[in-house]
């Protein structure tokens, strides 16, 4: 309740004593309207393709205002019984994050939550890419809505669902935007759902982690090589740069506090992610146990990321990478990448930025000055903490 604005919500009505999607239109969710996050496996009734909306007659609208968070141990769509070590990877629906989770589940030692802000195309997905049946759970989650982010932490703690590893793999990247776009709660939307969406989600779900049952809970933050200045693909312009920090504490599109640049806002995000890495190294992993990593997976040049960028830039950019710089990394290879800093023993240690030779395999990387940098990293962890409401 705390946390509604008074705009329409359009709901599904209630069907076969299941919940249905709360602030969904047609199984895509506008991050601007608060939205519930569903947990389901296999095909949902209320999990509709794209193409068909809800009829009219389903379809219920009430004011946002009159809307209470839904009990969280009231709710029918608990997840099925597993005993697994659990990852729950954000993002999976595309990319790295879908390849990641094929990878874990077809070992078939692991169980994978799917959280995902379009979960219609999650399953359809996990599906297309041959994802066994049976060892994945797809939960409703968006980033860029803070609501959207305690819910999920709440529906997740309470579905008794085990965790065992949590991985922020989900990002939008926006190199043509001329103008910001915000979230649900007035970031800059690369910020918002990169950064501050996975900061809270990381810090909701802490405890649940450290009772991981396989007893080597990880949580893996995704960084990239465009964020570290101290590499080659980090000098191209615009070059990530926090600043002060001034921007992102007064809710300025830009961290900084300068014009709004749609790709350096995605690099200060990034140098975010490896920042509050360290900083949850530093804070917790003694007490906790767990093990902080973050990775960059190689360039995946032909994957979603870059979808918004304009259509030449898709057709050269993975030739490029393939004929020229020899960066190329398929999306198979990069999953099987962040499987290993999900699961392998060699890959435990906490602390690590890990990156990945073609010929040698992982290897620990260095981090830039910025996004290795302690004072800055305390502040961006202050800032973020008031920015998602923990201070
Ligand atoms: N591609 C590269 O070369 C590269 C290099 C270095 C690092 N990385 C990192 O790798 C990670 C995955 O990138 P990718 O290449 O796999 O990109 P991708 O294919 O575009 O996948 C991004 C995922 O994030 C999800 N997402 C976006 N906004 C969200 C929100 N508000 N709430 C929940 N989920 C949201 C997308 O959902 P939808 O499916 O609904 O769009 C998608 O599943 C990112 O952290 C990226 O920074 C990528």
């Amino acid at each position: 309740m705390a946390h509604m604005n008074t705009k329409n919500v359009q709901v599904s009505r209630a069907v076969g004593g299941s919940v249905a999607p709360i602030g969904v239109a047609a199984g895509r969710v506008n991050p601007r309207v608060y939205a519930s996050p569903v947990l389901y496996q296999g095909p949902a009734p209320m999990c509709r393709p794209t193409q068909e909306p809800t009829p009219r007659s389903q379809r219920v609208i009430v004011q946002a205002s009159t809307l209470e968070r839904p009990p969280a141990f009231s709710s029918p769509v608990l997840a099925p019984k597993n005993d697994k070590p659990t990852v729950c990877i954000t993002g999976a629906s595309s990319g790295l994050g879908l390849n990641a989770a094929k990878s874990l589940a077809s070992s078939g030692n692991w169980h994978v939550v799917m959280a995902c802000r379009d979960f219609a195309k999650a399953e359809r997905e996990a599906r297309k890419i041959g994802i066994p049946k049976g060892s994945y759970t797809v939960m409703h989650l968006d980033l860029a809505a803070l609501d959207s982010v305690r819910i999920f932490a709440d529906m997740y703690k309470a579905s008794g669902q085990r965790l065992d590893c949590l991985v922020c793999n989900a990002a939008v990247y926006l190199p043509t935007a001329k103008e910001p776009v915000y979230t649900a709660d007035g970031f800059e939307l690369s910020m918002g759902t990169n950064h501050l969406g996975h900061f809270l989600l990381v810090n909701l779900l802490l405890d649940k982690l450290k009772e991981a049952p396989n007893k080597d809970p990880r949580c893996i933050i995704v960084g990239s090589i465009t964020g570290n200045t101290n590499t080659l693909a980090g000098n191209v312009p615009p070059k990530a740069n926090l600043g002060d920090l001034s921007g992102l504490e007064n809710m300025q599109p830009m961290a900084d506090g300068g014009e709004f640049d749609g790709p350096k806002a995605y690099k200060d995000a990034k140098v975010c992610n490896m920042l509050t890495m360290c900083q949850l190294h530093k804070r917790l992993h003694e007490s906790t146990g767990i093990t902080f990593a973050s990775l960059y997976p190689g360039c995946i040049a032909s994957s979603g990321l870059f979808r918004n960028h304009v259509p030449l830039f898709r057709y050269l950019f993975p030739r490029f990478q393939k004929n020229i710089t020899k960066g190329y990394v398929s999306e198979e290879e990069a999953g099987r990448r962040l499987m290993q800093v999900v699961a392998s023993p060699d890959l435990k240690k906490s602390g690590v930025y890990w990156s990945f030779s073609n010929t040698s395999g992982s290897f620990e990387n260095q981090l830039s000055e910025e996004a290795s940098d302690d004072a800055k990293g305390s502040r961006l962890w202050d800032v973020s903490m008031k920015l998602v409401g923990l201070a």
